[in-house]
C-alpha cells in the first residue's frame, strides 16, 4: 500500500518548559500533524494539556492541530477546543457522549472529526459512521500515559478498518498511537495505516528529523 504517511508527534511526551520550541522543531523536521493529549483524569487516570494550551501553542504554528479528547463528556468541549484552534477533534466511541451528535458538532463547525477505539472495542464499532468522519484512531496501547509497549494484537483491527474503508469506496483516514517506533511503524504501515502518532520515539530522539523519516520511509 503506497500512501502518504503523516506523522503526528505526541506533545505528551515534550518538554512543557519548552513546549513553542518542541512544536517548531517537529513542524521542521517535517511533521504536518502536531498530536495534542487531553485527559481528564476520569476517562483515563492522568490529567494533561486543556483549552488554554492549545490556545497558546495555536500562535506558533500552522500544522494541523490533531486533538484527542480521552475524556468523559467530549460533546460538551468540543466547542472550546475549536475556538481554541483544534482542527482534526478525535473522540472516543466509549466516552458518554452520543456518538452522531459529537460527530456532527465537530463537522458543521467546518472542522474534521475522528473516532476512536481503545484496544478492548471492537472496529466494527466504528464502520456506520466511517461516511461521517475524515479519520479513525485506532489505539494500540490501553490511553492515559506515554512510553507504553505497542499491542501487535491491534494489527488485525487495523487490516479490517482498511478492507472496510475500500469497500465503502471511502477515503477515511487510519492513525495509530501508542508505541509507535521505527519497528512497530512498520507493521502498522503494511497493515493500512496511514497516520501515526508517535511521542517518546520523537522526542526522546537525539535526532528528531531522522526519526521523522524512519517513520515516514
Ligand atoms: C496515550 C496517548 C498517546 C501517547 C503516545 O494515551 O494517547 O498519544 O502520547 O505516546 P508514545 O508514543 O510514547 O507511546
Ligand atoms: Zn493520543
Amino acid at each position: 500500500m503506497s500512501q502518504k504517511i503523516i506523522i503526528s508527534p505526541s506533545i505528551l511526551a515534550a518538554d512543557y518548559g519548552k513546549l513553542a520550541e518542541e512544536i517548531t522543531k517537529v513542524v521542521d523536521a517535517g511533521a504536518e500533524y502536531i498530536h495534542i493529549d487531553v485527559m481528564d483524569g476520569h476517562f483515563v487516570p492522568n490529567i494533561s494539556i486543556g483549552v488554554p494550551v492549545v490556545q497558546s501553542i495555536r500562535k506558533v504554528t500552522n500544522a494541523v492541530f490533531d486533538c484527542h479528547l480521552m475524556i468523559s463528556n467530549p460533546i460538551d468541549y468540543v466547542d472550546a477546543f475549536i475556538s481554541a484552534g483544534a482542527d482534526l477533534i478525535s473522540f472516543h466511541v466509549e466516552s458518554n457522549s452520543d456518538i452522531e451528535k459529537t460527530i456532527k458538532k465537530i463537522t458543521s463547525a467546518g472542522k474534521k472529526a475522528a473516532l476512536v477505539v481503545k484496544p478492548n472495542t471492537p472496529i466494527d464499532v466504528v464502520f456506520p459512521y466511517l461516511s461521517e468522519i475524515s479519520m479513525v484512531l485506532i489505539m494500540t496501547v490501553e490511553p492515559g500515559f506515554g512510553g507504553q509497549s505497542f499491542m501487535t494484537d491491534m494489527l488485525p483491527k487495523i487490516k479490517a478498518l482498511r478492507q472496510e474503508i475500500e469497500r465503502q469506496a471511502l477515503a477515511v483516514d487510519i492513525q495509530v498511537d501508542g508505541g509507535v517506533d521505527a519497528e512497530t511503524a512498520v507493521l502498522c504501515k503494511d497493515a493500512g495505516a496511514n497516520v501515526l502518532v508517535a511521542g517518546s520515539y520523537i522526542f526522546k530522539s537525539p535526532d528528531v528529523k531522522k526519526a521523522i523519516e524512519i517513520l515516514k520511509a
